[in-house]
């Protein structure tokens, strides 16, 4: 039997796994997304192109690859045709390539208005949430009141959207929050009808037939570890499982069923949205890495905060991920810096730890260590040897803090622009 092979973010999500999973596509068969909605975005660069992905796998682009979008996500109709149409318009036959879980929850209109009336009353104190309509959509999932993807194809689905409506509207009248949904409803209905076109399926069984059959299946995370609902820094996180974890529920593979866990991680860090981020910097060097990194958000255009890679938190990552092989990404965005930082522990009040707090508001400051920057262009390097002593040396550090080897490095946006050792 297969196992089931795993690519997720291990910081605050943006790591670059939608470049490794096209990347790792043609080793597979299957490519699935286990958690998350259209908060997502990964981008995939080649031929010239880019493509942002919410919600469709970031394997769509490669001929002869199935692609799932498994019970764990939530779907938002409008987005996902959308995408679909962008896709199709580059000449991809999406029907015949993608197939979607019956289990997955449907995003509504109102559940965006939820999420946006949430926010706003929050204040100061919001999630930074990317106004999906996220949160709500898996609150009704887990409070039992969802509607699912297999329900369209019910007589009386309209009754069962009609009856979660009334129960939003109400909930609605909490909040001083002045909202209309009349076109995003037209449209909503308009991406139901386009969904029709897709094959909905038992995934959990497409799943573990492909599993018996030995069929090589890459599960594709969204977000990242420090965004995971049980241990990202609560409350400040998305409404899933990101870690490996999410896997077994949102496809239905079995824990034993899990092969390798790819960890990915960017050479530094970036966070979008509110919560804490020890190693951010708001001085000079911090704005370097957001303007030679790009660091603008996919889905919703917010400049991403930047700050050094964080050593504490990447080990408690790989830890509860049990990841066997770490990718670095984003390597060429430290071509220019004479010295580079990486934090290897915290000090909270006075006191030296080495694990995340569970206080999200303590006050943490960074104990780093330093290294010499390697000063050069790195981004036509294709072969590990070529690379500079000084890289060499900074990701020995973190193979040795990590104990997990460092098997693929990107140096560039481009499919091309990846070092796999
Ligand atoms: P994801 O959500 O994890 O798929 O990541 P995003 O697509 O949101 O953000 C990653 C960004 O970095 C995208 O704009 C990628 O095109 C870009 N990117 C990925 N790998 C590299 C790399 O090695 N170097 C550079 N400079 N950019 C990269
Ligand atoms: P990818 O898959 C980065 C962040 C939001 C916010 C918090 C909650 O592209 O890595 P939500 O809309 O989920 O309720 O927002 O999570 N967030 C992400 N940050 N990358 C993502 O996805 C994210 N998805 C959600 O900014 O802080
Ligand atoms: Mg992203």
């Amino acid at each position: 039997m297969k196992k089931v092979d795993v690519v997720l973010g291990l910081q605050w999500g943006d790591e670059g796994k939608g470049k490794v999973v096209d990347v790792l596509t043609p080793n597979y068969n299957v490519i699935a997304r286990f958690q998350g909605g259209p908060n997502a975005g990964h981008s995939l660069h080649f031929g010239g192109d880019k493509f942002v992905l919410h919600t469709v796998p970031s394997g769509i682009f490669r001929d002869g690859a199935v692609n799932i979008i498994g019970n764990g996500v939530v779907i938002d109709p409008v987005i996902l045709a959308d995408e679909i149409a962008q896709i199709e318009a580059k000449g991809v036959d999406v029907v015949s390539r993608l197939t979607i879980s019956k289990r997955a929850h449907l995003i509504l209109p109102t559940h965006r208005v939820l999420d946006a009336a949430s926010e706003a009353a929050k204040g100061k104190t919001k999630i930074g949430s990317t106004l999906k309509g996220i949160g709500p959509a898996y609150m009704d999932k887990t409070g039992r009141n969802g509607l699912r993807v297999g329900d369209i194809l019910l007589p009386d689905f309209m009754e069962r959207y009609e009856q979660l409506k009334t129960k939003h509207l109400f909930q609605l009248r909490q909040y001083d929050y002045v909202y209309d949904i009349d076109n995003y409803e037209k449209e909503w209905f308009a991406g139901i009808e386009q969904l029709r076109r897709f094959r909905f399926v038992d995934s959990e069984m497409v799943v573990n037939g492909y599993i018996a059959d030995d069929v090589s299946i890459l599960a594709e995370g969204a977000q990242g570890s420090l965004l995971d609902i049980d241990f990202g820094t609560y409350p400040y996180v998305t409404s899933s499982n990101t870690l490996c974890a999410g896997v077994c529920t949102g496809l239905g593979v079995a824990p034993t069923r899990i092969g390798n866990v790819y960890g990915i991680f960017k050479a530094y860090c970036t966070r979008v949205g509110s919560g804490p981020f020890p190693t951010e910097l708001f001085d000079s060097t911090g704005e370097c890495l957001r303007q030679v990194g790009n660091e603008f958000g996919a889905t919703t255009g917010r400049p991403r905060r930047c700050g050094w890679l964080d050593l504490v938190a990447l080990k408690y990552a790989v830890t509860m991920n049990g990841v066997t092989d770490l990718i670095m990404m984003k390597s060429d965005v430290l071509n220019d810096f004479d010295t580079i930082k990486v934090a290897v522990g915290y000090e909270v009040n006075g006191e030296r730890i080495d694990y995340f707090p569970y206080e999200s508001d303590a006050d943490i400051t960074p104990i780093y260590r330093e290294f010499e920057g390697w000063n050069c262009d790195i981004c036509n390097v294709r072969n590990y040897d070529d690379f500079p002593q000084q890289f060499k040396d900074y990701v020995a550090f973190i193979e040795q803090e990590t104990g997990v080897s460092v098997k693929i490095i990107s140096v560039g946006p481009d499919r091309e622009e990846t070092i796999v050792r």
